[in-house]
């Protein structure tokens, strides 16, 4: 989390360069924004946060600077998610000893041993970025040279940790320094990029780029680079293509809505139709090891860890051993695997840090690691032996939408092959294809029903307390509807089985409280009914997902879906995720709240 960004160049308009730089990371952390810029021999700082304006944005940093027309080619940026002290102005990055600026990405496990190695006094803020800066700064007071006190602080300090550092000593170079996190160059005609993840590289013509690598210094110029020479890869063009909100209000909204098309790209090319099987490129090298799979483990966070929990069902269902993992749990745990065992990590991002845990973990047992990732050549993309992009392109909005049905439809297409290397029929190979295939044209048909899913918003904008309900494959649509309506819209949200109800839940419905109810025509729609009675016998409310042409005059009100053929039910959680989609964004709409910058949270997750 937190977004670095830096700019070493050619051009005069590097303040630009930062700030845009910087509004282009906002998804990792929008607590706080920051800037430092070298300006003839002066450095000059303006930081703004939530203690001063709250929902500041981008132009709220840029009014700060009192010379619009400043010439700058070299400075740095920065956007807090709040780990050490509060969401303030003083805590805000840049931070700065002396002479020397940081921006800082990380968590500073030993944060309290090593400010008793300064003087603890001296410190401004809460932070461990200021520790960072000032225990640098007090080596180099001693010994003159910086990259070796770069070198010495990053041995130092344990966790994951990112820092870019600018020098008022040092005016046509950057620091950069990289411990466990991911930190990225880029060559570009203007100058080196420096930048959190590649959303930050649109709008330039990247030439080459690098990872800054764990345990790495790179010294930064404005045309290239100094560190020990590694391989040098061209970015991939298609990922940088500049995104806008295509006239959408929100990142949410424009993502929801191209989620027909997303899917589309997910499976283009990967479908081979008359050998009821699926082409996977990236898994293709190791398909032999893969027959020998005894269980799949799927490891994720957050949404990603809801798609672990769908993989699961339709693994089994198939035949197949598979098991789900929250991430943060796994090595706590004592986890019981096999030695021909392989895991699965999903995740959207690439880059979160309790996912990564666990790719570490097992590398040193040995098993098989393979990621479901959208972001190309991000870390676990990287880590892992092999994996399936899901092609979802890039997601802006902080509660992912399209990156979760373009991980449940890679899953699918996981599923049929190594289902189709095991007992999987030819025929039953081909059924799910033809079926999977009418699925973005589904979600379409959805989408079309947006006005009145805003309606639905508007009449229940008043309850506080939901459920969110399902059965068998709809249990996990439970799990991710819950989870967007608590992330964006703050309301009380909880999500069960729905046959879980009477073993406890069923105590707090009474009429102010409203169950969310997926209970498509499936093969356990008959239990559903009987569980959505007794809700409803004690006065609870009930929303139901139904398949269409179901009136289903239980609920108090029905979203309609297009039906699936019984038989491939599993596909159901692809498209009835969508209403709870636009539910949550049109109850965020209706009670005021940001949906792309919901509170306390951030699309990437670096700390652990
Ligand atoms: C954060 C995001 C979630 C996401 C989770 C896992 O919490 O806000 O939307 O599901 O991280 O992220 P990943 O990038 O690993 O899928």
């Amino acid at each position: 989390m937190c977004g670095i960004f830096g700019y070493n160049g050619i051009e005069p308009d590097g303040v630009k360069k930062i700030l845009e730089g910087i509004h282009r990371l906002e998804h990792r952390g929008y607590d706080s924004m920051g800037i430092a810029f070298l300006t003839g021999d002066k450095v000059e700082c303006f930081k703004v946060a939530e203690d001063e304006k709250v929902g500041f944005d981008i132009k709220d940093l840029a009014k700060k600077i009192p010379n619009k027309k400043v010439i700058c080619n070299i400075g740095i940026g920065h956007t807090r998610w709040a780990t050490y002290g509060g969401k303030t102005v003083k805590n805000a990055h840049p931070h700065f000893s002396n002479g020397l600026f940081i921006v800082h990405n990380g968590n500073v496990e030993n944060f309290e041993a090593l400010k008793k190695e300064i003087d603890a006094h001296t410190l401004y803020s809460e932070t461990d970025s200021e520790v960072i800066v000032k225990l640098i700064d007090k080596i180099f007071q001693d010994t003159g040279d910086l990259v070796k006190s770069i070198e010495k602080v990053m041995k130092m300090l344990v966790g994951a940790n990112v820092i870019l550092i600018m020098s008022k000593d040092h005016p046509g170079q950057l620091f950069a320094a990289n411990k466990g996190g991911t930190i990225l160059l880029g060559k570009s005609d203007s100058g080196v990029i420096i930048a959190s993840d590649p959303s930050a590289f649109e709008g330039y013509h990247i030439i080459k780029k690098r990872n800054l690598e764990t345990n790495e210094v790179a010294v930064i110029h404005s045309d290239f680079w100094d560190i020990i020479a590694k391989e040098v890869v061209t970015i991939e063009e298609d990922y940088l293509q500049d995104i806008d909100k295509n006239g959408c209000d929100f990142y949410m909204e424009k993502e929801i809505f191209e989620q027909g098309a997303v899917l589309r790209g997910t499976m283009s090319g990967r479908l081979i139709l008359d050998k009821g099987n699926a082409r996977l490129g990236g898994i293709n090298e190791i398909a032999r090891e893969l027959r020998n799979v005894e269980t799949f483990h799927f490891v994720g966070c957050g949404t990603a860890y809801n798609a672990c929990s769908y993989a699961t069902l339709l693994f089994n269902r198939f035949g197949i051993s598979a098991r789900a993992w929250i991430a943060s749990e796994f090595c706590y745990s004592h986890p019981v695997f096999g030695p021909n065992d392989a895991f699965f990590f999903i995740s959207q991002s690439g880059e979160t840090a309790d996912t990564i845990e666990v790719v570490e973990e097992i590398q040193i047992k040995g098993n098989i690691c393979l990621g479901i990732v959208n972001v190309p050549d991000s870390r676990i993309a990287r880590l892992t032996d092999a994996g399936v992009y899901i092609r979802a392109g890039k997601e802006k909005g902080v509660a992912s939408t399209k990156a979760f049905t373009a991980q449940l439809v890679t899953i699918v297409l996981l599923a049929i092959y190594l289902a189709r290397q095991r007992k999987m029929t030819i025929d039953t190979g081909m059924g799910i294809i033809e079926e999977l295939i009418l699925i973005p044209e589904k979600i379409e048909k959805v989408l079309k029903q947006k006005n009145s899913i805003k309606r639905l918003a508007e009449k229940y904008k008043e309850f506080k307390n939901y459920y969110f309900l399902g059965r068998y494959f709809n249990s996990v649509v439970a799990q991710e509807g819950s989870l967007k309506l608590k992330e964006i819209s703050y309301m009380h949200a909880e999500s069960y089985p729905l046959g879980e109800m009477k073993h406890g839940p069923l105590a707090l419905i009474d009429p102010s409280f409203c169950s969310v109810v997926i209970i498509p025509n499936d093969s356990v729609h008959s239990k559903g009914v009987v569980n959505v009675r007794e809700i409803k016998g004690r006065d609870g409310v009930v929303i139901a997902i139904v398949a269409e042409g179901n009136s289903f005059e239980l609920a108090d009100d029905i979203i309609e879906i297009p039906e699936i053929k019984p038989r491939y039910e599993y596909l159901y959680p692809i498209i009835a995720t969508i209403p709870l989609q636009l539910f949550s964004y049109y109850m965020a709409l209706e009670l005021n709240c940001n949906p792309d910058k919901p509170r306390n949270l951030a699309k990437t997750v670096t700390v652990g």
